[in-house]
């Protein structure tokens, strides 16, 4: 079997005409949907990631800002500044980009942004709310891959998910989306035994552990589905993604390339929820 590539790239472009229309219609009642993203040092991938986002937002009308503050910057700062933009009714959406520096407690500063605004998701009521099956902020790479499966009229009910990684990012959340979808689900992490029993057995495959190629074609069922959500940057300067690309692709039906997979999807979904907080929807 030779599989379909499920192409993020296009699916993103898609889903962002959307958004684009519903900006609009927003602009219309006289809101302009607005994210604020803080960023914390001059870490460049953190740095390259939020000015992914400021151009989404921009590609698509809606209005953002970055924050972005010095490595030295204070918890108690960090906690003042959020509370300010929670206050503040013309930002809709606020994102803190992780990782925080040492000094910073991440779960306070998650804690602090108003689950209203809350558009990775990350808030402990978001994610009460993701395991208990409400409606909610899903975290966005998560949100991605479920929207990526339904487009390519992937089935989930009653199927085996195996999820490699257990992160709160990606891999619990991606793992609890599929189970409210009625698929059964088994994480496999860094301590499972015999990762392989798993993985042969897996109608989708969830590849989140950041170990690049490291998932070849005898590891993966014939006619499996395979979303690799990693992006691991090669010595030579290419992205390579979990799964050893050719082999795993010959095994499965369908599987997210990298680039070009999952990633493009992240971003979508983080402009998507900025709409459903400047509508007013949730949470
Ligand atoms: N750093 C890497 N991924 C993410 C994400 O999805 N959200 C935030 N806030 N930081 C990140």
């Amino acid at each position: 079997m030779t599989a379909i590539e499920m192409n993020g790239k296009d699916l993103s472009q898609k889903v962002r005409s959307d958004i684009a229309e519903d900006v609009q219609q927003l602009k219309e009642k006289g809101i302009t949907p607005h994210l604020t993203v803080i960023i914390i040092g001059d870490d460049p991938a953190s740095k390259s990631y939020v000015r992914g986002k400021e151009k989404a937002c921009s590609e698509t009308g809606m209005s953002s800002d970055i924050i972005e503050l010095p490595s030295s910057t204070t918890e108690k700062d960090l906690l003042t500044r959020i509370d300010g933009l929670n206050k503040d009714e013309t930002v809709h959406g606020i994102l803190v980009q992780l990782p925080l520096p040492d000094h910073i407690n991440e779960q306070n500063v998650i804690e602090s942004i108003s689950p209203t605004k809350d558009v990775d998701g990350f808030h402990p009521i978001n994610v009460g709310k993701l395991m208990t099956g409400q409606s909610t902020f899903l975290p966005c790479t998560p949100y991605g891959i479920i929207t990526m499966l339904n487009a390519y009229d992937v089935t989930i009910e009653g199927k085996h998910a195996v999820v490699l990684g257990r992160s709160n990012i990606v891999g619990k959340p991606v793992g609890q989306l599929l189970l409210n979808d009625n698929a059964t689900v088994t994480y496999c992490h860094s301590r499972t035994k015999n990762v392989t029993a798993f993985t042969q057995e897996a109608d989708i495959l969830i590849l989140a552990t950041g170990r690049a190629n490291s998932i070849r074609g005898e590891h993966v069922k014939s006619g499996a589905v395979v979303v690799d959500v990693g992006i691991n940057r090669m010595e030579d300067g290419t992205l390579s993604g979990d799964a050893d690309f050719p082999s795993v692709a010959e095994k499965a039906s369908l599987i997210t390339p990298v680039p070009r997979g999952v990633g493009p999807m992240t971003i979508t979904m983080l402009l998507k929820n900025t709409i459903t907080a400047a509508e007013g929807l949730d949470a």
